[in-house]
């Protein structure tokens, strides 16, 4: 039976906003571990626009027209024969088209080597590979009809799903994406996975939760799994920094170093210097000055761990300002920072740039909708758009100069 239509935005090629269309396409269908949802609201992160840009190409996005976005919040329509903890009604807020962490990074050069893309179904094929992983990649298709084994992160990969595609990428971590053939949530409705689908307080507004999805568990992942702190306080007291911290990301970071009492050094622009403060951190400093740049701490503190919110400062700024064991957490990494850490790693640097890539997972998120219920975590908005101003927003995450997080509302 025919779907019913739903208005949804899409871009056709790579480019900028002006190359965000206004359309009209099916509603999607939830496949069995799947769940429908009535998109409320969306949130925009840097890697949305990235996209767009081609900075991924080939392999996102996987086709145009292509519909983006991956943090939503909405109400749950409909639910696939597998999903048994929601339904219709249900308040939710979720992450569309996770990338996944399927392994941890491989050892020293030989990852930057090795690339491979897969797609299932139809078409498969590998652009490049190297060495003794080919074996496992020969293997991965049938590996992935295993969808109970917990190296997916509980993501079910099904591989007679039509037209899902999974990414497989040899560079430094092997990450594996779902790309659902839905597409993303810049629309009326989407599909998410059950399993990266969290419920959130009826009795609180939608946006609250809806920057939780990639930012939120990025700062999670960067100041629980990487810089160790524990968040209820009970571990060692560290020094943090966090660059860009009034960003998406920066702003969750600073509340999370702060509920697990570490120290908190923060840079941002001049303007967003007593928001920053604001949030919890001990020492502000305005990135723009020559402090600033050097990352020196006012108080003369070394750095345990930096979570590297922003972009394009290089390893010898860090160095100087890091403890004896400190690391950089880069969220960003380019083709420098996996250089530096595969040369760090062999010469046994006891100082470590570790390129982070986020590892979405629904206990973490939940995790995160509990700390916003408990008034502990906040969502910070930068500006609101409805949808048909969303060229306006996709500007302004373009730009780079969000404080907080920057929505767009159905
Ligand atoms: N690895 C992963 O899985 C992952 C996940 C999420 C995000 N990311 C990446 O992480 C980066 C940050 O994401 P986001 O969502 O936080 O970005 P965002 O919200 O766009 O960050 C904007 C903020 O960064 C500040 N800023 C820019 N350059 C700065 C600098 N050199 N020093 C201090 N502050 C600076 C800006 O301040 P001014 O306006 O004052 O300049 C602005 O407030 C992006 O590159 C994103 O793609 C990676």
């Amino acid at each position: 039976m025919a779907r019913k239509l739903m208005t949804a935005v899409q871009y056709s090629s790579y480019g900028g906003p002006d190359g965000l269309q206004h359309v009209e396409v099916p509603v999607p269908t939830p496949n069995k571990d799947e769940v429908l949802l009535k998109i409320e609201a969306v949130s925009l992160n840097p890697v949305d626009w990235k996209v767009q840009k081609g900075a991924l190409r080939p392999f996102l996005p996987p086709k145009f027209p292509h519909i983006p976005v991956a943090d939503v919040v909405g109400d749950v329509i409909e639910v696939g024969s597998r999903i048994k903890n929601f339904k219709a009604g249900d308040k939710v807020v979720a992450m569309v088209n996770p990338i996944v962490l399927i392994k941890e990074p491989m050892g020293m050069l030989s990852p930057l080597l090795e690339l491979a893309w897969y797609k299932l179904g139809e078409e498969f094929s590998i652009v490049c590979l190297s060495g003794k992983e080919s074996l496992r990649l020969d293997m991965a298709p049938l590996e992935l009809q295993a969808s109970s084994d917990p190296v997916y992160n509980g993501v079910n990969f099904d591989r007679t799903a039509e037209g899902e595609q999974v990414m497989i990428s040899l560079a430094s971590t092997i990450v594996v994406g779902v790309v659902a053939k839905n597409g993303g949530g810049l629309a009326e409705f989407a599909v998410t996975k059950g399993s990266l689908t969290v419920a959130r307080p009826p009795e609180l507004s939608a946006d609250k939760f809806v920057g939780l999805p990639v930012a939120g568990l990025t700062a999670y992942h960067a100041i629980t799994q990487s810089a160790g702190i524990k968040l209820d306080g009970s571990g060692t007291k560290s020094n943090i920094l966090i660059t860009a911290a009034s960003g998406g990301v920066g702003h969750y970071a600073v509340q999370l170093a702060k509920l697990g009492n570490a120290h908190v050094t923060a840079t941002c622009g001049a303007r967003n210097i007593e928001f920053v403060k604001g949030l919890g951190a001990d020492e502000v400093i305005d990135y723009k000055t020559p402090d600033g740049a050097a990352l020196r701490s006012p108080s003369g503190k070394k750095y345990d761990t930096v979570i590297h919110c922003a972009a394009g400062i290089p390893w010898s700024t860090f160095e100087p300002n890091l403890s004896s064991n400190g690391k950089v957490i880069d969220i960003t990494p380019g083709l420098g920072a996996l250089l530096t850490f595969a040369l760090q790693k062999l010469t046994f640097s006891k100082k470590l740039l570790v390129p982070l890539i986020l590892i979405p997972k629904d206990e973490n998120l939940r995790y995160l909708v509990n700390l916003v219920k408990e008034g502990k975590l906040k969502t910070v908005i930068d500006s609101k758009y409805p949808m048909d101003k969303v060229k306006d927003a996709w500007a302004k995450i373009s730009d780079g100069h969000a404080t907080g997080k920057i929505i767009v509302e159905n």
